[in-house]
């Protein structure tokens, strides 16, 4: 049985919402989280758990193998890897900390999993790693070629590379997971939907890149980690699977709807030059997961969203915050001073 689970980068977005999932719905299950607390992580996301027996943090980096070996050894049953640098204009200015975390930390983590026989090792990818289909191409299955166009989707495909030779030259089989663009509570307003979000409650443009219709298959975070939490208790060891909240959407028909759902206006919105390498269109096919493993989202875009704002309307102090220091001087940098 999985009862001691090593997740890393548990206190970020995804792994966050996940680990509360874990400790929620599983009464018997142990959950070690192992975040350094970049920018990006955030131990407010975990507060209330903090005193719960059955949640321990450690602060550290996966790429430090003597850390990695020593919580690994101290009687895991599984591992589940979030811990990544996560955003692709950041992967632009900054390339190298992407490599450095998200290939040689994933390696570290591997070859540990591998030492101590690791029953199941979960690495979190992303469908960015597939490249961009064109409007009507065929929405991405597990055997699409990797064909990354960001440092940062770079990054993510070549840990998937890993995973798949600690497969065929060691035969320790991890499981794979590309997964779309998620949303929910807990998401660093960094990413579109809650920068669009706060921008709007501050009355401040929201910067559409090109000319907004760049597509993306949205998921609601919850529908992710009930995923993934069937993915580690059903999932096979070896495979890959893709999961999508089968929800195409331009990203201009967000942003009208996030608007109108707070009542703004539209002239918040400014048109603002193009990501360099913006991949046009991500659809996630999800067929695998589906009939192997009985899994789909419940979460419609509407339903997903609504929960969403009323998240960040409730939790004004948690991204006030978020968004002050380190974050201000990126936004700074990126948006311009206009912004
Ligand atoms: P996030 O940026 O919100 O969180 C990343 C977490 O990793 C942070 O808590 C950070 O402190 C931690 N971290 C970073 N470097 C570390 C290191 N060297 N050692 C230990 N911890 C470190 O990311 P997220 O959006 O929650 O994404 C989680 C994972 O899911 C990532 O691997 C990402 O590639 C993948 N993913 C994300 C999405 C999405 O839409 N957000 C979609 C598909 C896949
Ligand atoms: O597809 C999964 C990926 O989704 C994950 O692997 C990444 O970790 C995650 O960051 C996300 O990547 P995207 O680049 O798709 O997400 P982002 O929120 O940065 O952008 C979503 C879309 O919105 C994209 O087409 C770019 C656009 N955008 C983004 C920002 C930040 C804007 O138009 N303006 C913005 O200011």
């Amino acid at each position: 049985m999985l009862k001691k689970i090593l997740v890393t980068g548990g206190c970020g977005f995804i792994g966050s919402n996940f680990i509360h999932y874990l400790l929620k719905n599983h009464k018997d299950i142990h959950v070690t989280n192992l975040d350094l607390l970049t920018y990006a992580g955030n131990p407010e996301n975990l507060k209330d758990i903090h005193k719960d027996k059955r949640y321990k943090f450690v602060k550290g980096d996966i790429t430090d193998g003597k850390l990695v070996e020593k919580v690994i050894k101290g009687n895991i049953d599984a591992v589940i890897n979030f811990a990544a640098e996560s955003h692709v204009d950041r992967s632009i200015y900054n390339p190298s900390i992407f490599l450095n975390t998200n290939i040689l930390g994933t390696q570290i983590l591997l070859e540990n999993a591998m030492k101590y026989n690791i029953a199941r090792f979960i690495q979190i990818s992303t469908d960015e790693v597939y490249g961009s289909l064109k409007p009507n191409e065929p929405a991405f299955t597990e055997n699409h070629p990797l064909k990354a166009s960001s440092p940062y989707s770079a990054s993510k495909a070549s840990a998937d590379l890993l995973v798949k030779a600690y497969d065929k030259t060691f035969g320790y089989k991890a499981i794979i997971t590309h997964s779309s663009n998620n949303y929910g509570p807990y998401q660093f307003p960094e990413k579109v939907i809650p920068l669009f979000i706060t921008n709007a409650l501050e009355n401040k443009p929201l910067p559409l890149y090109g000319d907004g219709k760049n597509v993306r298959d949205w998921l609601f975070v919850e529908d992710q980690c009930e995923a993934l939490d069937t993915v580690l208790h059903k999932g096979k060891p070896g495979e890959v699977y893709n999961i999508g909240g089968q929800c195409e959407m331009m990203n201009i028909e967000i942003t009208k709807l996030i608007i109108n759902e707070l009542s703004k206006p539209e002239s918040l919105i400014q048109y603002v030059k193009d990501r360099p390498g913006h991949d046009r269109r991500y659809a996630i096919n999800i067929n695998k997961i589906r009939k192997e493993l009985g899994w789909e989202p419940r979460h419609t875009f509407t339903e997903g969203i609504k929960k969403t704002i009323k998240w960040y309307l409730e939790n004004q102090d948690w991204w006030q915050r978020v968004k002050s220091g380190e974050y201000l001087k990126f936004y700074k940098k990126h948006y311009g001073k206009s912004h």
